[in-house]
C-alpha cells in the first residue's frame, strides 16, 4: 500500500463541512447505491482494472459537487474511467442516482476527502486530474486551505503519468493568479490558461458566478516527459 506523504496528515481541510439533511429519496439512493458505485476513501491500493473491469485511461475529479461535469464528461467519453470525489453528501447522492439512471459503467464515486483517497492510488497512475471551481477561500488567512497550492500540487503530480493532463477552472480572479503562480513554478508542468474547453459543461455553481458577473478561467497543464 502507498504510504501517504506527511502532507496528508498535517494539512488543513480544503472544504467547508456543510450539514444538510438528505431527503428520504436521496437517503435511500445513498444507502442503496454507494455500496455498488462507491469506492472506500481509506483502504488498500486501488486496482482500477478490478474496479472498472478493464484497462483504460484513469481520471479523477476532485470536488465534483453534484457531479454535473463528471456525468457529462463520462457520458461523452466512454473510453475513459472516471473517479469523482466530494465530501458533500447531497451532491454525492444525486450523482449516484444519475449514474444508476444512465447506466454508466465508467464512473465511480468517492464520498470523502479526495486527498485521503489519494493514498489509495499508485504513483503515476492518473492520466488526468480535474479540479473545477475549487472552494475559493477568499480571505488571506484561508489561502492555505486552497486545493491548488504548492504542497498539494506536489502530491497530485506524483500521482500523474508522464503526459498526464491537469485541468482546472476557477471564477475567482486571485485564485486564477495563484494557479498561474503555483503551477508556473512547478518544473514538471507545462501549460497555462486556455479557452473554455467545449466538453466541460456549465454547472449550476458556475452559472451563479457568471450571473454575478465573475470571469471564468480554464487552465490546462501537462506533466512533462523529462521529469525524474
Ligand atoms: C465550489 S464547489 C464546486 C463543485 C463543482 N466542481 C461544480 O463546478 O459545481 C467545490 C467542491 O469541492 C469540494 N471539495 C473541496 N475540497 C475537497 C476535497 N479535498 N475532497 C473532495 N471534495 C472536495 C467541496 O465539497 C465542494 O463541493
Amino acid at each position: 500500500m502507498t504510504t501517504p506523504p506527511d502532507v496528508h496528515r498535517a494539512r488543513s481541510r480544503t472544504f467547508k463541512p456543510r450539514r444538510r439533511r438528505l431527503s428520504p429519496t436521496r437517503e435511500a439512493a445513498l444507502e442503496r447505491l454507494l455500496p455498488q458505485l462507491g469506492l472506500e476513501v481509506i483502504g488498500p491500493t486501488l486496482d482500477p482494472v478490478e474496479v472498472f473491469g478493464r484497462q483504460a485511461p484513469l481520471v479523477i475529479e476532485i470536488g465534483c459537487g453534484a457531479g454535473e461535469a463528471a456525468l457529462a464528461m463520462a457520458s461523452a467519453d466512454p473510453s475513459t474511467d472516471l473517479i469523482a470525489c466530494d465530501v458533500h453528501t447531497p451532491g454525492i447522492a444525486r450523482l449516484l442516482t444519475e449514474i444508476d439512471r444512465l447506466g454508466l459503467t465508467n464512473l465511480r464515486v468517492v464520498h470523502g476527502d479526495a486527498l485521503d483517497f489519494a493514498a489509495r492510488l499508485r504513483p503515476h497512475s492518473l492520466d488526468e486530474v480535474r479540479i473545477f471551481f475549487p472552494d475559493p477561500w477568499p480571505k488571506p488567512r484561508q489561502r492555505q486551505r486552497r486545493l491548488v497550492r504548492t504542497d498539494l500540487l506536489e502530491t497530485i503530480i506524483g500521482l500523474m503519468a508522464v503526459g498526464g493532463h491537469l485541468r482546472i477552472a476557477t471564477d475567482v480572479d486571485d485564485y486564477a493568479e495563484q494557479i498561474v503562480e503555483v503551477c508556473g513554478a512547478e518544473p514538471r508542468l507545462e501549460g497555462g490558461p486556455v479557452p473554455r474547453p467545449q466538453e466541460r459543461p456549465i454547472t449550476r455553481f458556475e452559472l451563479k458566478g457568471l450571473e454575478a458577473g465573475r470571469t471564468v478561467t480554464d487552465f490546462s497543464y501537462r506533466v512533462r516527459g523529462d521529469r525524474d
